[in-house]
């Protein structure tokens, strides 16, 4: 799968099935996130991995847009530093391309919105001083139930030509 190709099928998953993934896998994913570049170089991030299934369930408690979590395979903590004047986009970044990495290795994940933050932190043991800044949840799951119609705006909405203005349309 070619990066454009990854981008354009790329869909959040919301429903998954059973089945563990590879150490190597997972690092692959974990990896993607350290890798990430970052304002200044910054890397204002941290990334906990829980595999632990009881724990999955349990997190389901602080998901609260995210009750998917508990079916999942693993998922990451993002955690960042808000000192970082950028903090919020560099983990962002980072958790675009753990997501599309995972895409490329066959995982679904979707971002998680809403989240019982400081609740979630006591529950991991985070020092005060970083914040969540999503989970994302990864697993396999069954292609056929994966909605692949983009609803996207046109590109004549968004794209302009030269300045604003001009369409552009495909
Ligand atoms: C910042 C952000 C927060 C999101 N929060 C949630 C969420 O809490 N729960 C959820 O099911 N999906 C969440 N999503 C997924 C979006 O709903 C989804 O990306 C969007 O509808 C487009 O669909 P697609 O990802 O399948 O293309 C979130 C996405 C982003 C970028």
């Amino acid at each position: 799968m070619n990066v454009y190709e990854c981008v354009s099928s790329l869909s959040s998953v919301r429903n998954y099935t059973e089945g563990e993934v590879s150490d190597e896998i997972i690092m692959k994913v974990m990896e993607s996130g350290r890798l990430s570049p970052s304002a200044h170089n910054s890397q204002p991030w941290e990334f906990v991995l829980i595999k632990d299934h009881g724990m999955l369930q349990e997190m389901r408690k602080y998901c609260t847009s995210g009750s998917f979590i508990a079916q999942v395979a693993f998922a990451v903590v993002l955690l960042v530093d808000p000192k970082s004047k950028w903090h919020q986009i560099d983990g962002t970044r980072a958790a675009q391309n753990m997501v599309l990495v995972g895409w490329s290795y066959g995982l679904g994940s979707c971002w998680i919105g809403r989240i019982e933050k400081e609740e979630l932190k006591k529950y991991l043991g985070v020092p005060d001083e970083l914040d969540v800044l999503t989970v994302l949840p990864f697993g396999y799951f069954d292609k056929r139930r994966v909605i692949t119609e983009k609803f996207r705006k046109n590109p004549d909405e968004v794209f302009h030509l030269n300045g604003y203005g001009t369409r552009i349309s495909r």
